[in-house]
């Protein structure tokens, strides 16, 4: 069953993910309400929701999700509250693990804690392929499930595990109506320039070589952000509850296939690729089946790879402001620590 005219509690919604699932609900569901609660971390930005600042069934509240008070003063009259707030870039987690630990496990715990107290609200839990570990490249047919054991390798995706295995812990115990999906690597309009496909896109674009990781042949499985958004929005509404569902994008690439696929797409070759020191532990390959969420919620991918990449470069030359002002920040502190790093 379909559920509309909800009133949802987003957290996150100012990063990448959470921006446009509350632009694709709002547009879908005009009768819906949504409260963003999002502390605006170097991630959070509003500029990527300015067009419904004055939308009115939408409010933007700043606080932490660790801050209970507020979240139970908001959250105590939502139909459901959508979790999206995490600290989400690998490479930070290995600089600096705790905020993730903090953000990613305690916070997710005490949204948990605050969504019992307040009568067992709905709660669904955005999460990561990551929790699962890594495939090789050698086992081509192996992809990821909703059975398969968790395995997670870095400090990242071993916070979203252990978020996940308190969401389900919080319905085995309380019986807090929750369900969980796992997805894939994301691309698309409003990712923060750290995450590979919008660094090598702006990089290009300001005449910068683009570094790639070791071999290049590590393997992301991509989906387009709106495949994702409607796969969480199918989830909410007619997900069974306790249930997680495993969301990808049908489109493995090596980062060797990416990076030539944005080279192209931007009339660059090969020569602005600098191979730089891989990631520590980098995990090797990523693939997802999403056959639950096909069989029980008919969910599809919609955008292929090749049409989503060329839309995602439009969408950074068309909004070269906002990417030029994170990257003016204090954005060149991280990568002097990532590329000095011992
Ligand atoms: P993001 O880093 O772009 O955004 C995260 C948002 O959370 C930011 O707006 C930030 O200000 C906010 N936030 C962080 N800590 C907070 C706190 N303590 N209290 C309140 N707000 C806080 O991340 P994203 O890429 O949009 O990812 C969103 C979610 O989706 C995450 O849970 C992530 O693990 C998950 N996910 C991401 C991907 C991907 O490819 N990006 C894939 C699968 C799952
Ligand atoms: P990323 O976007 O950080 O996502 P994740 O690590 O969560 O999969 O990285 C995607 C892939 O791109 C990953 O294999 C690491 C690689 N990568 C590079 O080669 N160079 C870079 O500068 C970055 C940020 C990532």
């Amino acid at each position: 069953m379909i559920r509309k005219n909800m009133k949802l509690l987003v957290t996150g919604g100012a990063g990448f993910i959470g921006s446009n699932f509350i632009r694709y609900v709002l547009n879908k569901y005009p009768q819906d309400q949504v409260i963003n609660l999002d502390s605006l971390t170097y991630a959070g930005n509003l500029e990527n929701l300015k067009d419904f600042e004055n939308h009115p069934n939408y409010k933007f509240v700043k606080g932490d999700i660790l801050n209970s008070e507020l979240v139970a003063h908001i959250a105590v009259d939502c139909d459901i509250i959508v979790h999206f707030a995490a600290e989400s870039h690998v490479d930070r987690s290995v600089l600096d693990p705790f905020s993730f630990v903090r953000t990613n496990v305690l916070g997710t715990h005490s949204l948990l804690e605050v969504a019992r107290q307040l009568g067992n609200k709905r709660f669904h839990h955005v999460s990561t392929d990551e929790v699962f570990g890594s495939l090789s490249l050698e086992d081509e047919n192996k992809a990821f499930h909703e059975e398969t054991p968790y395995d997670p390798k870095s400090p990242y995706s071993s916070s979203k595990a252990a978020s996940d295995h308190l969401v389900r812990a919080y319905y085995h115990t309380y019986g807090l109506p929750i369900t969980i999906s796992n997805c894939s690597n994301n691309y698309g309009p409003f990712q923060f320039p750290e995450k590979v496909i919008p660094l090598f896109i702006t990089n290009l674009m300001e005449g910068k070589k683009v570094p790639l990781y070791g071999d290049g042949k590590n393997v992301r499985d991509w989906i387009h952000v709106d495949d994702h958004c409607e796969a969480v929005d199918l989830v909410i509404r007619g997900g069974r509850i306790g249930h997680t569902y495993c969301i990808g994008g049908d489109s493995e690439k090596s980062n060797y296939e990416l990076t030539m696929a944005i080279l192209q797409g931007m009339g660059f070759g090969e020569e602005m690729i600098e191979y730089v020191k891989d990631r520590p532990g980098h995990d090797r390959r990523y693939a997802v089946r999403s056959h639950k969420v096909q069989a029980e919620l008919g969910w599809q991918p919609k955008m292929n790879f090749e049409q989503g990449i060329k839309q995602t470069i439009d969408w950074y030359a068309n909004n070269g402001g906002w990417w030029q002002r994170i990257k003016s920040g204090d954005y060149k502190d991280y990568y002097e620590q990532w590329y000095n790093r011992k």
